[in-house]
Order: structure tokens, then sequence, then C-alpha cells
């Protein structure tokens, strides 16, 4: 009896984890050949996923990492899953504005196109800093991509229809953005919340100043997803992290399932500036959807990367 009982239990647990874990797969089969993707982060997790997705399309995918090891690596695994040999890494470091700064310069004399940029690169929140004195979540993951996004658009321009997909998260209902203190750097958690709602922030922004321009703006919450994201933490947080992300975590390959979305979809071209979760567009919550603080916070982070 008692074994009956445990069997039944584990069932229940198992199918309920399923329930859980289930999610909108991407299935429109959009061929992207003659297009140019850019990833940020490509080398690991929801970004090195989504690259494998967009080189199966036919696009030219390159990836922006700070690790020329890990994403020469990548590449190699991008190739062979997508059966493309138009695969290729550059280096960045979104920590660096020096590093942006030269990223693009590089970029643009090579690459002749840019049809969609991803900017999907992050940080959990650290305790520690950039090169340029922001912490280290808000740099990497909002006024690095905000710089790069800025020095490239005048070549998302020129290839309109383009558009450029931001990996935010749901966590960014948790923090409001306090402009005395943009550089926020206390408790990690709540550092990264704020670093993905100017993700969303940024987004929307975007999406006013390009709009008619031929650009569309995504901000994207990919689900909880297993990834190297434990990377940054202790051995014991990383264990434990390990089981949580097991059980309740989607794959990295679903977890890119939107970003992929948000690249390829006509559908989502309806909705620029918008917020999707699980391939469809979604509600913020409305201190998000406020379009002051929207274009304070683009004035400010023009300021803070010397832009303005
Ligand atoms: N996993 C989740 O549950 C989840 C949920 C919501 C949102 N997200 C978002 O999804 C995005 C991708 O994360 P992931 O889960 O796929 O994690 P991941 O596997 O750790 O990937 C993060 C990527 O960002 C890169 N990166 C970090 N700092 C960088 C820097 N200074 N310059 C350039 N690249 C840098 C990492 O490079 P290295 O390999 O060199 O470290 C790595 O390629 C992040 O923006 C994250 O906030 C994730």
């Amino acid at each position: 009896m008692y074994f009956l009982y445990t069997t039944i239990a584990s069932l229940l647990f198992f199918f309920m984890l399923k329930y859980m874990k289930r999610r909108r797969h991407f299935t429109d089969v959009k061929r992207l050949d003659g297009k140019t993707v850019l990833i940020t982060g490509g080398n690991s997790g929801i970004g090195k996923e989504a690259a494998v997705a967009l080189a199966t399309r036919g696009a030219r995918v390159i990836i922006a990492c700070r690790d020329p090891e890990k994403a020469e690596k990548a590449v190699r695994e991008i190739k062979f899953k997508s059966h493309s040999l138009n695969v290729l890494h550059m280096k960045l470091d979104l920590a660096s504005l020096r590093s942006v700064r030269d990223f693009c310069k590089n970029f643009l004399q090579r690459e002749k196109r840019l049809d969609i940029l991803i900017n999907n690169a992050g940080m959990p929140g650290v305790l520690d800093w950039t090169d340029d004195g922001f912490s280290m979540c808000f740099g990497v993951n909002h006024l690095g991509h905000f710089l790069l996004t800025n020095l490239l658009l005048p070549r998302l321009r020129e290839c309109a229809p383009s558009r450029v997909v931001t990996v935010s998260c749901s966590t960014y209902q948790y923090q409001k953005l306090d402009f005395q203190d943009l550089n926020y750097n206390l408790l990690p958690f709540f550092t990264y919340c704020r670093s993905k709602l100017a993700n969303i922030y940024f987004s929307q922004e975007l999406a006013r100043i390009t709009k008619g321009k031929g650009v569309t703006t995504y901000a994207v919450h990919p689900g909880f997803v297993q990834s190297n994201w434990t990377s940054h933490y202790s051995l014991l947080c990383r264990m434990l992290m390990q089981v949580v992300m097991w059980m309740f975590y989607v794959s990295s390959e679903v977890g890119a399932q939107t970003v992929v979305y948000c690249a390829v979809s006509d559908e989502a071209t309806k909705h620029s500036g918008g917020y999707f979760v699980d391939c469809q567009p979604a509600t913020l919550r409305p201190f998000a959807r406020d379009a002051g603080v929207a274009k304070k916070l683009w004035e400010a982070s023009e300021r803070l990367v010397k832009l303005a």
C-alpha cells in the first residue's frame, strides 16, 4: 500500500512539474537568408539557443562575447546544431564603454547589414563595478546595451525593416527606478530588478524614437530558464539553485522561444515597444508603462554613457 501511495504521489508531482513548465513553442519556419543577426552573450544559455534557431533559418549570426575562448567553442556548437557555417563571434565586454565603442566601430567597418539586434547578455546583481564605475548589473544589463544600440541604430535604420529585442525579466515589477541613485548597488536582487525595469523603459522609448522609421523593438521575459546563470554564485548556492532550476525552470531552448518569436514573427511587429512573455504580448504593471519615466531614463543614460 505504501509503495502505491508513493508511486501515485511521485507521478502527481511529476505531472505537476510538467504542467508548470509548459510553454508555447514558436513554430513559424520563416527563413532569414541574407539577414544579419547580432546577439550579445550568445555563447551561453538563452542567447546560444536563439543563435541556433536563427542560424537554422539561414541568418548570418554574430555572437558578441567577452571571452573569445568560450565564444569560439559556442560558435562550433551553434554551427553543428544549425547546420550553418555562417556563424562567427566578435569581442564585446559590456562592462566597459570603451569596449562597446571599439566593438561598434569594428562591427560597422566589417558588416554591411544589421537586421536583428538581440540585447541578451546579462548579469545577476553582484556587488561589483564596471570599468566606468557603474554597478555591474546596471552597467552591463542596461547602460552597455543602451550605448551599443545607439551606436548601431544608423545601420539598423539603413537595413529597415529591422528589430531590436531586449531580454528583460518579470522581476522588473519588484522595484522602481530611483533617479537620485540610478547606480544603486546595495541589495543584489533589487539591483537586478531595476536593471530589468530599465530594459523595459529602454525598449518603450526606443520604439517611440524609431516609430515610422522601420525599426521595431521588444522587451522579453524568457520565463525562468536553466542556463549558466548560477556560475556567478558560490558552490553551495550553485548546487541549491541547480536543484530548483532542474525542478521548476525550462530549458534554454524553450527559454529562447519568445526571443526568437520577437526576432522573426510578423505578428510581433504590430506591438513595437511591447513586453512579451510566452510568445505573446503581455501586460506590464502600470508604473512600467510610464512614458515620462522612459524618456527621463533615456536622457539620463545618454548623459551617463556620454552620448549627450
Ligand atoms: N535564466 C533565467 O531564468 C532568466 C530569467 C529572466 C531573464 N533572464 C535574462 O536572460 C538573459 C540571458 O541569461 P541566461 O539565463 O541565458 O544566462 P547565461 O547563460 O549566464 O548567459 C548570460 C550571457 O551574458 C554574458 N555576459 C555577462 N556579462 C557580460 C559582459 N560584461 N559582456 C558581454 N557579455 C556578458 C555571459 O558571458 P560569459 O559566459 O562570459 O559570462 C553569457 O554569455 C539575461 O539578460 C538574463 O537577465 C534570464
